[in-house]
Order: structure tokens, then sequence, then C-alpha cells
């Protein structure tokens, strides 16, 4: 377990502040852009050791660490390489959670992108980190839609390891997803109810648990009388289903002939959805549109290989996050967290040790500052604006 009770928050502007006149960190002014003071830092570095430095300024400010670290899949890419032995691997990433787990706020949490080959004997390792109790859930992300026929199986699919500091309290504090636009079209006004949109649901319920008071001939304005579907009941006895006809909570159709039905009013209901543990491609997107979207922002640079779509990363920081809280990313890779964090107004920290941390992420949160129109950027309404300082440890 990660030690006990965090120091108070400080606001990570003036940690910001103090990492860049910390003798710590030399801050890169031609690789710095935009609005100073912003808060948000690109680090090149090792985790480990920035981590270490970083500790005094973060601990207890963080609302979502998201890592992406390399998977020991014993692959070798352009921009690192993915090849250890499965116990340095794990030891090293156990190393690294460790100093995370303590920069989080007590409404803070930890997601980690990984797949099939570690994701067991990852999950076991960060139980005892944080404690079994605190373990939210695993996400499946469908990470590509064509078929790998080379394959014993076509393997299409990644992970998410969910952790909070505190999982209780995670459920109330985390946010629910937009209501989809085919949840939205179900509310009509068709009466010109002043009360706006609205949609009709079932009057009537399972007649398992009902009392007498809801068994009953429904009389409409119209004088039509209604009966409860066989093996069914009316949701309100007599006297209130009138009352409730009497203040327009009851559609009996355009005709006033249909089967009673209560109105819903969307200016009154929780239309916000709890997120599932299945993300399909066509939500968040997959690692080949993660490219395509790299590609043109650096035609020029030799491709990454590994980036995650920046609808994937919306949808964490959604969840786990308002705007502007601090998020941070250990292995930033292309710099997609901090790309997106920036578009949706929160804060951020993004380590990086390959020389991407230059090519990749300060290239992309410059062109992000200066209002890329990628990846999220029409869905969260980003225009540019902002700015961030790029750091190097100092020898
Ligand atoms: C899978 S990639 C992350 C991709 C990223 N999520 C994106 O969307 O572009 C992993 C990155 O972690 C970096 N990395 C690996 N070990 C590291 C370490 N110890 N310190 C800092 N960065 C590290 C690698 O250089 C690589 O860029």
């Amino acid at each position: 377990m990660f030690p006990g009770p965090v120091s108070e928050a400080k606001s990570f502007a003036s940690s910001s502040a103090a990492a860049s006149a910390s003798r710590e960190f030399t801050r890169e002014p031609k690789l710095s852009y935009g609005a100073s003071g912003s808060g948000n830092g690109l680090y090149h570095g090792e985790n480990l050791a920035t981590l270490a430095r970083l500790e005094p300024l973060l601990r207890g400010t963080v609302r979502c660490i998201y890592i992406d670290p390399p998977y020991n899949n014993q692959e070798r890419y352009a921009h690192y390489h993915d090849a250890r032995s499965h116990s340095e691997w794990l030891a090293a990433i156990v190393q690294r959670i460790e100093r995370l787990a303590p920069l989080l706020r007590e409404d803070g949490t930890l997601w980690i992108s990984i797949d099939d080959r570690e994701v067991h004997y990852l999950k076991v390792a960060v139980d005892a980190v944080f404690g079994r109790e605190n373990f939210v859930s695993t996400i499946i992300w469908q990470q590509r839609t064509t078929r790998e026929n080379r394959k014993v199986f076509s393997n299409n699919h990644e992970y998410l390891l969910v952790y909070a500091k505190d999982a209780k309290g995670f459920r109330q504090s985390r946010n629910q997803l937009a209501p989809t636009p085919e949840m939205l079209s179900r509310y009509k006004n068709p009466d010109q109810d002043p009360r706006g949109l609205w949609q009709s649901v079932s009057a009537n319920v399972q007649a398992g648990h009902a009392t007498a008071s809801q068994f009953y001939l429904l009389a409409a304005p119209n004088g039509r009388r209604h009966a409860p579907p066989n093996g069914r009941c009316w949701i309100y006895s007599e006297r209130k289903m009138q009352e409730e006809i009497r203040k327009n909570n009851v559609w009996f159709g355009k005709d006033g002939n249909g089967t009673p039905r209560l109105k819903r009013f969307l200016s009154e209901s929780s239309t916000g959805l709890t997120p599932e543990t299945f993300w399909p491609a066509v939500d968040v997107g997959t690692n080949d549109l993660a490219k395509k979207h790299l590609l043109q922002l650096f035609p020029n640079e030799t491709v990454f290989d590994t980036p995650k779509p920046e609808a994937l990363i919306h949808r964490i920081l959604h969840i786990a996050t308002n705007p502007g809280e601090l998020v941070l990313d250990a292995y930033l890779g292309s710099g997609t967290t901090a790309a997106v964090a920036h578009k949706m107004r929160r804060k951020y920290i993004g380590i990086e040790e390959g020389s991407q941390a230059v090519s990749h992420c300060a290239s992309r949160l410059k062109k992000v500052v200066d209002g890329e129109a990628g990846g999220v950027s029409a869905a969260v309404g980003w225009k540019g604006g902002g700015g961030f300082d790029f750091y190097r440890l100092s020898r």
C-alpha cells in the first residue's frame, strides 16, 4: 500500500512555477510555447528519476494518472524497444506505480493500458499497491477492427486497468457519459408542452408487488376507460393518476385514444450514461486511426507505432476529471494524453525519455496551442490557446 494521508493539495500552477524555479529542472525556452504560467509541463527524461524530483511538488495533487507503458510484447519499435524479461518488466513498472500512487488526490484514479500478455500479472501486482478494494474495473478497448489472419486468434482488444485511491468515493465523483444523439432524439414535444422536450414511458408495471389501489379502469379525459394489460397494474393509484392527468403529465396519443403513458421531461431527467466496460472502436477509435492522425500531424516524421486515439483518452479524462484538474502521463509517447488534456482544458504533466519528447510531444502541443483541428478538437470545440513549458532534468 502506498503511504497514508497525503499532504495538502497544492495548486498545480504554483507547483509548475516551483518546478521552473527548481534547480532539479532546466526549462527550455525554445521548446516551451504559448501563454506562460499555464501549469502544463512536458518533461524530457527517464520517468523514475523525473518522478522522484517532482514528488515533493505533486504529492496529493493529481486527479488522474494515465499510463501506456511498453507492454513487454518483445517488439522493437522505431521509437522504443519493448523486449525485457517478464520479471524485469514487472519489477520496473511496479516501481513506477509505487512512485505514482502518492501523487494522486483522495478522489484520484490510475488508468493503465495493457494487453493480454501481461495484464493478469500486472493486475495482481497493482492490487498490492492500491489494495484490492480499490480496484475499480477492467475495461476492454476494441483497438482494431480488421482480422489478423496470421495468428491463432486475431487479437482485437486491449485492456484498461482502473484503480482509485478510494474506489467507494470514485463511485460518487466520477462523471457519467453524455447521452447519445439517439437517446436525445427520443425526446419530442408533439403537444407543444411549455416545459419542453419529453418522451413517454409506460404507465403500467408488473402486478407482482401491487396493492389493490393500482387495479382500476383508468378514465381518460375523453371518457374512454383503459384497463391495465394482463399481469400488470397502473403505476399510480387512481387518485394520483387523475392528479397527474390534470397536470398534463399523462399522454393518450395524438388523438387522445391511445394507451396512457407518462411524460418524462428532458429538463428533469438525468440523461447521463453509466460508462460500460466494453469500449468499441466506433466510440473511441483504433490504433490505426491514431496513426493516421499522427501522419497528418507529422507527414515527414518516422511514424510512431503505438499511439492511442484521442477519443480513447477523451473518454478516460471525461469520466475521471473536470476542467482545470491535473492529469499525469509518465509514458507520454507521441503526446496524446497531453494533447487531449490541453484541448479539454485540464492541466497536465507528461514525461517521456525518448527523442519523441521533442519530435512529437512538443511539436504536437505547439500545434494544439495554435488550434490543431484533428482528433477530438471538433467534439470539444477546440480553437487554440494556452501554453506549456518544456523541462529537462538538470545535470
Ligand atoms: C506505448 S508508448 C506510449 C504511447 C502514447 N500513449 C501515445 O499515445 O503516443 C510508451 C512510451 O513510453 C516511453 N517510455 C518507456 N519507458 C520509459 C521510462 N522509463 N521513462 C520515460 N518514458 C518511457 C517510450 O519511450 C514510449 O514512447
